[in-house]
């Protein structure tokens, strides 16, 4: 089975390879046998259970001012209705020369993220790599150096597997239909073609899967314009990734949500690897799916200055393990400024998820979903380990464990040095920790049982 650390291996071989010969850069064994939603593809990313995401590209100069509006993000251009030809003028201030890649994947390393998903391109079109396909992209800035270069060499050095966001969706590309509603008037739509746009897409998404050795996810958006973006087209796309490499991952909006939305997967064919819930944790998960919930740290993807709603490192951390309890994973955003530098917000919040992933990251990685139901607090597994997550000390000592019938081989609080176990006993209704008096961690102490067999957990 390959695993996440040869994900990150074949790349760096890919990497020094394509120094010489760019086109020659991958080596990929023959396609799986089973395209997608083969589990084997899967492991790496089932295990990983937290990434980051890096919304970035010409709207984050703005920060998300425009005319004395300081509300927008990474929609700037269609929500301030910025005409095209004045939106292209900020290719002159694109500079982001405080853009550290290796610091944005050590922090990501450092916190447990195992993966990184950064925007190659959003919806305003512009592409942050030297693309071959139309010239709306870094080259043509001040910067002009190679941003996926550089992400995807600085993941590889610091163990977390490259991933591209990439929107179907292109409000600069002159074949791109429909137009936005508000610009109908100025850029005509005579001539266009999307069949030549979605060669177009093609093509760019040929660069981002050979240029750059092996990326671990394709994470599609922008796919809802659905007079357009057919199911077909988005058939069509996947298999364009499956055929240019095939471990890499798709996730479900390459196919418009409504033919291909979470609820409607369960009776349709499935199209993609995983699910991505926006800004929200599904009440009782995806069973069955695979799946994803992607959040900001503030309320915006793209850099705003004006945005200071951050959520606190205990409700990161709540986040996570919320995600992990349900059995998906978390891809939590960072919105770097447009001098390229991650803003010390975030900085702060990745240090405090590190913290507390040193200590307690093996109660998220590799981990499944909770096997009780209905209980107060959350709860990760492993075949033979229990994780409880308490991030109120409880005011009774003996916890609870309804239907667990396997006493555990030893039972502590992570992050304790400790040899001794707490004592348990079983009970008619289960198992009774005897909690030690005080909590084990500020943000969220956890406690792991392990298990000689994998336990036994009734009525669940
Ligand atoms: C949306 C938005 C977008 C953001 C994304 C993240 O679909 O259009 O701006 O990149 O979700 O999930």
């Amino acid at each position: 089975m390959l695993n996440r650390r040869d994900f990150v291996r074949r790349g760096a071989q890919a990497a020094l390879v394509s120094l010489a010969a760019p086109s020659v850069a991958r080596a990929f064994p023959a396609p799986l046998a089973a395209p997608w939603g083969a589990p084997d593809r899967m492991a790496w990313w089932r295990e990983a259970r937290f990434g980051m995401f890096v919304h970035f590209g010409l709207y984050s100069v703005l920060a998300g001012e425009w005319n004395g509006r300081t509300d927008y993000g990474e929609w700037i251009r269609n929500n301030a209705r910025i005409a095209l030809e004045q939106y292209n003028t900020m290719l002159s201030r694109f500079n982001p020369t405080a853009f550290d890649a290796d610091r944005m994947a050590a922090l990501a390393a450092a916190a447990g993220m195992k993966y990184l998903v950064i925007t190659t391109k959003h919806h305003d079109g512009f592409a942050l790599w030297p693309s071959k396909q139309g010239d709306f992209n870094v080259a043509r800035t001040p910067y002009r150096r190679d941003l996926m270069r550089l992400v995807a060499d600085a993941c590889r050095r610091h163990g977390v597997v490259p991933c591209w966001y990439h929107s179907i969706m292109d409000w600069h590309h002159p074949d791109y239909l429909p137009r936005r509603d508000w610009e109908k008037g100025a850029r005509t739509a005579d001539g266009a073609s999307f069949d030549r746009y979605v060669q177009f897409l093609h093509a760019q998404v040929e660069e981002l899967l050979t240029w750059y050795g092996d990326i671990g996810v394709m994470w599609f958006d922008g796919e809802w314009e659905g007079e357009t973006w057919t199911y077909a087209r988005g058939e069509a796309l996947a298999a364009h990734v499956q055929r240019l490499s095939p471990r890499t991952l798709i996730n479900s909006r390459v196919v418009g949500q409504e033919a291909n939305g979470l609820e409607a997967k369960l009776s349709r064919p499935k199209l993609g690897d995983f699910g991505t819930p926006e800004q929200k944790v599904p009440d009782r998960g995806l069973p069955g799916v695979d799946w994803e919930s992607c959040i900001t740290m503030n309320n915006n993807w793209g850099y705003n200055r004006a945005d200071d709603h951050w959520k606190s490192v205990p409700a990161l951390v709540g986040l996570l393990t919320e995600t992990a309890s349900k059995g998906g994973n978390l891809l939590l955003n960072v919105g770097p400024q447009g001098d390229g530098a991650i803003p010390e917000a975030s900085v702060e919040r990745l240090h405090g998820l590190a913290r507390w992933m040193k200590s307690h990251g093996d109660a998220i990685h590799g981990t499944e979903a909770s096997p009780f139901d209905g209980l107060p607090f959350r709860v990760t597994r492993t075949a033979r380990r229990i994780n409880c997550f308490l991030p109120e000390w409880p005011t009774s000592r003996e916890l609870l464990l309804p239907g667990l019938r396997t006493a555990p081989q030893r039972a502590r609080m992570l992050g304790e040095v400790t040899r001794e176990s707490l004592p348990t006993r079983s009970v008619d209704q289960g198992m009774v920790i005897t909690l030690p008096d005080r909590a084990s961690d500020a943000v969220c102490s956890v406690l792991a049982l392990e298990f000689r067999q994998p336990p036994v957990i009734t009525g669940a």
